[in-house]
């Protein structure tokens, strides 16, 4: 695929993502139309359904024989079809538990995969004014400015992002504090900022040099994929592997070194029901 390909594919993703993004924005400090999904702590909102129709639309005018994945799309209990056809990875808000309690890191993620390769990444933040862009080969932006990740790999003065996710089944819940403890024991300190994507671009961006967890999706962490890896970060599986997009588990990091770092030091990895 030539580069001006995708950096028309890009282009198209930032214009859509801008357009959800004012959705969200305008959405954001009003009451909010809720339901819950597999439990009491995993959210959707009107709006999550909304924007992620409004993204698809618009993307079937411009390329009616492209895929989609989308978070509220896809039903709950069935598996993710992901094939070869170019196909739009979305996740409409990210954050979505941020964005009904009014935390502003909150985004819109777009993705682009073909062939199953990753090619094109956007992650909207609108409260906070950060569109982040990546493409295949083509570096790492937010706003526009180049981005590139700390290069720290030394775990003891790294910040590692952790989430505490969703799930509230008890086994998984021990295995995430046995991860958390040993994860503090060795490094400088963690974060969460309650979104997969902010997480990972602001691991790409520098700010912060790892992030790893279990139980997402591909629509978590298709986009800032690529926003990551362009700016210079590393992401595997975090017991060690090539990452695996519908293992609903990811490790990024700042480096390669830091990646494998963080890999061994976890004190086991969560076997989760693939996507
Ligand atoms: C969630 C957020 C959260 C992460 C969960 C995701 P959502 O996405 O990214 O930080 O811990 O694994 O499911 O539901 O807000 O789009
Ligand atoms: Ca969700
Ligand atoms: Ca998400
Ligand atoms: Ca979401």
């Amino acid at each position: 695929m030539s580069t001006a390909e995708i950096q028309d594919y890009l282009k198209t993703a930032i214009e859509v993502a801008k357009e959800a993004g004012e959705v969200v924005r305008e959405a954001f400090y009003k009451e909010k139309s809720l339901q819950t999904k597999s439990n009491y702590a995993d959210l959707v909102t009107e709006t999550d359904q909304a924007v992620e129709k409004q993204i698809i639309n618009s993307f079937k005018e411009k390329y009616p024989t492209h895929k989609f994945i989308g978070e509220e799309t896809v039903a709950g209990g069935h598996k993710t079809e992901w094939t070869d056809d170019p196909t739009w990875i979305i996740d409409p808000i990210d954050g979505t538990t941020n964005f009904v309690h009014q935390i502003p890191h909150t985004c819109v993620c777009i993705g682009l995969s073909i062939k199953k390769q990753m090619v094109v990444g956007v992650v909207y933040a609108p409260i906070l004014n950060e569109m982040y862009t990546g493409a295949k080969g083509q570096g790492a932006f937010c706003n526009g400015e180049r981005i590139s990740t700390s290069q720290q790999n030394d775990l003891k003065q790294a910040i590692i992002y952790l989430e505490g996710g969703s799930s509230r089944e008890p086994d998984v819940l021990r295995r995430k504090c046995n991860i958390y403890q040993k994860v503090l024991q060795t490094t400088r300190g963690t974060r969460t900022l309650g979104s997969a994507a902010m997480n990972m671009v602001n691991v790409a961006k520098g700010s912060g040099d790892a992030y790893v967890e279990y139980g997402l999706h591909i629509w978590d962490f298709a986009a800032s994929g690529v926003i990551l890896i362009e700016a210079g970060g590393s992401m595997i599986d975090p017991s060690g592997g090539p990452v695996d997009f519908l293992s609903r588990r990811v490790l990024c990091a700042s480096s390669q070194p830091l990646a494998d770092q963080l890999s061994t030091t976890i004190p086991e990895h969560i076997e989760m029901e693939r996507d």
